[in-house]
């Protein structure tokens, strides 16, 4: 315990606060320090009458200068909107094969369909649209449904295999689990193997040429090439849409795979559609 020291007159004056001999000092504040304070409250109180500040129920105050950011924000994006109505209806009307060589229309669909691409299909395709597995890479000359501007502009608008589009590309591969008996499975797996140039058992991809040709030809070809109007991959190369080693081959003949893309008609405008679609076939795997 510490002693309370004699207080002499002179002394400033203190709290009465003591511990281990320290005393608190009573001092007034600072006069320029007050003064400040004195003067943020005043500019506070003239901020909140004078700018947006406080929360409502619903929306805010505005003000006695009516500012409001939220209006600013609309009135930019209104002024970028009007800036490119006129080029964006131009894209909306050109003919397809034209946009990626006119002077003004291919760099304007080059970059808002890059924007476009970011914000809508790259959650799906990937960022570089390199894609993932059961979605597929935009950048190869490998397509499903065909790589002209057409074919995309189509799968684009329409989708595929969705509910919501009527003309939604549309085909299914039947889950071969039910039809066939487990042997002929591992049969035709091994000719896909085969046929896709990777390590196979002989006798079974020999026996598995029959089922194939019963079974899988109709939609994947006689040679397994695949089929663009029906969305059927070919089987023969090296890239796959969910896999080419055994185990998922095996797992797709039997469960079959129903991928599933949405339709962007009355999501996106016929502009950004154009755009998007423009974009994806510049990526390096466009066809004429
Ligand atoms: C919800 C996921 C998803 C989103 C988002 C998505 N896609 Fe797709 N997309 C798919 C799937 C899955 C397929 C493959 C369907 C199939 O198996 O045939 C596909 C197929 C395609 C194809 C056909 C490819 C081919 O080989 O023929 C194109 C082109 C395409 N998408 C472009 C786009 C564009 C452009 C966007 C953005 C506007 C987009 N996609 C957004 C899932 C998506
Ligand atoms: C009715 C048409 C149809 C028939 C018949 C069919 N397929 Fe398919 N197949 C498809 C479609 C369409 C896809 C793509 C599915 C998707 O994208 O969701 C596919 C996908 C595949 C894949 C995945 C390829 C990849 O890149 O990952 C394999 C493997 C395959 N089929 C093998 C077969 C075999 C083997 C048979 C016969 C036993 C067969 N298919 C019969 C339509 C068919």
């Amino acid at each position: 315990m510490s002693k309370k020291p004699v207080e002499k007159k002179s002394d400033p004056k203190t709290t009465g606060h003591i511990w281990d001999g320290i005393q608190e000092f009573d001092n007034p504040m600072p006069r320029w320090w007050l003064w400040t304070f004195y003067a943020t409250i005043i500019w506070g109180i003239g901020y909140t009458m004078l700018y947006p500040a406080w929360p409502l129920i619903s929306g805010v105050t505005h003000g006695l200068w009516g500012g409001s950011t939220r209006e600013e924000v609309a009135a930019d994006i209104k002024a970028f909107d009007d800036a490119n109505a006129a080029i964006e209806a131009k894209l909306a009307a050109a003919p397809l094969a034209s946009i990626a060589t006119d002077a003004e229309l291919g760099p304007f669909a080059q970059n808002a369909g890059k924007a476009v691409f970011q914000t809508w299909c790259a959650q799906c395709h990937g960022a570089g649209a390199g894609g993932a597995k059961g979605f597929p890479n935009l950048l190869d000359n490998d397509w499903l449904w065909g790589g002209t501007i057409d074919d995309i502009h189509y799968s684009v608008t329409h989708g595929i295999r969705n509910t919501t589009d009527a003309d939604a590309r549309f085909s299914q591969m039947p889950a071969f689990g039910d039809i066939l008996e487990p042997a002929d499975i591992d049969a035709v797996v091994n000719h896909v193997l085969n046929i896709s140039g990777q390590e196979h058992d002989a006798a079974l991809a020999a026996k598995g040429v029959q089922v194939f040709t019963d079974n899988c030809a109709a939609c994947h070809g006689v040679d397994g090439k695949g089929d663009r109007a029906q969305g059927a991959p070919n089987l023969t190369d090296a890239i796959w849409l969910y896999g080419g080693d055994a185990a998922t081959v095996t797992e797709t003949v039997t469960k079959a795979r129903f991928g599933v893309m949405p339709a962007w008609t009355g999501r996106l405008s016929e502009s950004d559609i154009r755009a998007v679609a423009s974009y994806v076939h510049s990526l390096g795997g466009g066809e004429q």
